[in-house]
């Protein structure tokens, strides 16, 4: 294939393409005796820089819709800190009827700076500094999460209507990363913390809450609705009648094959929704992964190969958990597409994967890969723009991932072989 013809397709379009450890070894040997292409000359894959995330923030537009078109009378905020990036965040800011859900000053400045005003923003981080509320006040932001009496203090501090809803705890079943403990109140909790922000000036409008990240079972939804919808009653028999219920993110990325999509969450939502929380006449969203984790594949270089006495192949990365890969020890785990520098016989290896620092945290995962890899060949790892560009440091004095644009650098990685 020429890099002209490269150059023309979208990566990452086919999310049927995204297949199991286990499928990718059935069909290994079929996949890679049709084929195997000599390395395109001049193919941006070897010229690209790495550690480098590949961005099409196009995608994330179309992700976004694809939400918007199940859910038609929802507002959907897109949780800026999936995915921060600028690119992303313009191309969705003019996004008709787009939102955004913020946790500090900083996302809600950085909003701001691309023209998205306050009145196109939710604030639902349920803890916030009392400097980032002015800021979020000062820039128009009316709708605040909430789950402890503190915030209440710090909000009702304005001495502005501002509207408040409360975060609960609900079930977290089917969610690969849950987000339990930290934030949510049970629904007599929920009801007390109401009435006092209606005492202290605030207008109480709802609920919220979030299933979990890659939440893979759409009836978890359903279940958390029926969780918070004793709070939702409690608040009418006290004199409040709320009309707001957020839904949170959990949309799951397809990181190793096909997920339920926002039609299938739409669907167990809408069956019980109004029986739940009747009145609710704003819905809420709050999607991160779902919008930005396909928009993104990262590339790695490999810099080590090496036996250790337990048998195993490690194979070094100039990229890791520090590069913003943390959520894969704790389970997420995106495809992988080794692409070798020069032809070679196909035999099924196993390899360890690790990052490129001294710390022994940073190891990733183990894959199977049709052929041996080398120093100098790379890995693309489909599906992280999610978490990944806005938590990579410089530790140990390895540089963060560069971000690079797919429409300048189009990598389509089927043309290779070796899906792990
Ligand atoms: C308050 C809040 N909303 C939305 C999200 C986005 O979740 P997800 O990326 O699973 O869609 C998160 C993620 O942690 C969150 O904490």
């Amino acid at each position: 294939m020429s890099s002209s013809t490269v150059n023309t397709r979208v990566i990452g379009a086919n999310p049927t393409s995204y297949r199991s450890l286990n499928d990718a070894t059935a069909q290994t040997s079929q996949a890679f005796s049709l084929v195997y292409p000599a390395t395109p000359g001049g193919h941006p894959i070897w010229q690209i820089p790495t550690p480098a995330l590949v961005v099409n923030p196009h995608k994330a537009v179309a992700n976004y819709q694809t939400i918007q078109c199940a859910f038609p009378d929802a507002i959907v905020g897109y949780t800026v800190k999936s995915n921060p990036n600028p690119m992303l965040l313009n191309c969705l800011a003019q996004v008709e009827g787009s939102w955004f859900e913020v946790a500090s000053r900083a996302e809600i400045e950085m909003l701001a700076s691309m023209g998205v005003s306050g009145d196109r923003v939710i604030y639902s981080n349920p803890i916030k500094s009392q400097s980032h509320i002015q800021t979020a006040v000062a820039r128009g932001v009316r709708l605040f999460a909430f789950d402890s009496e503190a915030e209440v203090e710090k909000l009702s501090a304005f001495g502005l209507p501002l509207e408040v809803y409360v975060r609960m705890t609900v079930p977290h079943t089917g969610a690969q990363w849950p987000l339990t403990h930290k934030f949510g109140v049970e629904p007599a909790k929920a009801v007390k913390l109401l009435q006092l922000a209606r005492e202290r000036g605030l207008k109480p409008v709802g609920l919220a809450f979030h299933v979990g990240s890659q939440c893979i079972r759409p009836e978890t939804w359903a279940d958390a609705l029926r969780a918070v919808a004793p709070a939702w009653a409690g608040a009418r028999e006290a004199g409040i009648n709320l009309d707001l219920i957020d839904l949170g993110g959990g949309f799951p990325a397809p990181y190793s094959g096909p997920v339920p999509g926002p039609n299938d969450v739409a669907q167990a939502v809408y069956r019980v929704l109004h029986e739940c929380v009747p009145g609710a006449e704003r819905i809420l969203l709050e999607p991160g992964r779902g919008v930005s984790a396909t928009t993104t594949d990262m590339v790695m270089e490999v810099t080590g190969v090496a036996e250790r006495p337990d048998g195993q192949t490690w194979l070094y990365l100039d990229g890791g958990v520090f590069s913003g890969l943390y959520e894969i020890p704790d389970g997420i785990r995106p495809a992988v597409r080794p692409i070798v520098a020069q032809p070679r016989p196909l035999a099924m290896n196993t390899y360890r994967l690790a990052g490129p620092t001294c710390d022994s945290i940073d190891t990733l995962f183990e894959i199977r890969s049709p052929m041996e890899l080398k120093v100098g060949d790379r890995l693309v790892l489909k599906n992280c723009g999610s978490y990944v560009y806005a938590v990579g440091s410089p530790f140990n004095g390895f540089p963060p991932p560069e971000v690079y644009d797919a429409a300048e650098w189009t990598l389509d990685t089927d043309e290779f072989p070796g899906i792990c």
